[in-house]
């Protein structure tokens, strides 16, 4: 397989027990279709879509909705979602890098913490801007480098293999400088916001659980550490849960992000 799809298929692979996080996805969703100012009779693209969330909140508003994602198993679930919410989405399984819809298709095209994991930022950005209509919102949330989901991914990077090919960091997408270089001259009117998602959990430890057993890349890392090095992977669950500690209190875990909108040129 050459590098490009083995990283893919590494993602899909990753990402398929992703849906049990939806829980603390699901209020940044609605904060994102309101910053986007999604409504009735729009049509509206969610990009790696997951389990939905954006994509259902967005169709309960009345906006005519296409979700897309790369992992089979996680549109299962949006579907399941779809159906629980009475409204109809457009789901495909796909991928950001290759959009199938003709330029120009929506009025909007939304991501929350999704297309950031595509190994080329250019080409994904490329892409949900062609499919955007002149005037179009595009609008996206992304995890800082400074904050605790942006400090963990570069943890884990940390101790990971190399991946089968060169990428950049999902985080740099959290850096505004980065946001606005590369969406360059193909949109005017960038907006950012700094909300907090909050994820309930017990104790710190059942977050980075949570996090172990559901967020792709960090689940892959544990598989192989947990088989090979059993006291790396014991330093890096105490690496993992002494950054968790800073943002614990009251049984929440704060996760500061960031929201980008701009409009299509
Ligand atoms: C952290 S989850 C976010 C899911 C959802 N947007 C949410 O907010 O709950 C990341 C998602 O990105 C998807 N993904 C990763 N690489 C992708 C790609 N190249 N194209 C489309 N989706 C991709 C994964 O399958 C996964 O659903």
């Amino acid at each position: 397989m050459d590098p490009l799809a083995q990283f893919k298929a590494g993602q899909r692979a990753g990402w398929a027990h992703f849906a049990p996080l939806q829980a603390g996805t699901t209020v940044p969703a609605a904060r994102l279709v309101q910053f986007a100012g999604l409504q009735s009779g729009q049509r509206v693209l969610d990009v790696a879509c997951g389990t939905g969330v954006v994509a259902v909140t967005a169709a309960r508003r009345g906006a005519a909705v296409t979700g897309l994602d790369l992992t089979p198993e996680l549109l299962a679930v949006a579907r399941e979602n779809a159906r629980i919410a009475a409204v109809d989405i457009d789901w495909h399984e796909g991928d950001v890098e290759e959009l199938p819809f003709a330029s120009a298709a929506f009025d909007a095209v939304v991501s929350q913490f999704g297309h950031i994991f595509a190994p080329r930022p250019a080409v994904a950005i490329g892409e949900m801007v062609r499919v955007l209509k002149p005037g179009g919102t595009l609008a996206f949330s992304t995890w800082p480098p400074e904050l605790l989901v942006g400090r963990m991914f570069t943890l884990t990077a940390g101790y990971m293999p190399p991946p089968p090919l060169p990428v950049p960091s999902p985080v740099l997408w959290g850096d505004v400088a980065v946001v606005r270089e590369r969406l360059g001259d193909a949109v005017r009117d960038i907006v950012f916001e700094r909300p907090t998602a909050q994820f309930v959990a017990l104790s710190i430890a059942h977050q980075r659980e949570a996090v172990e057993h559901n967020a792709g890349p960090i689940r892959a890392l544990v598989e192989t550490l947990s088989a090979a090095d059993p006291e790396r992977l014991a330093r890096y669950r105490r690496e993992h849960e002494a950054l968790i500690a800073d943002y614990f209190a009251d049984n929440i875990v704060h996760q500061g992000y960031l929201m980008t909108r701009a409009v299509k040129r």
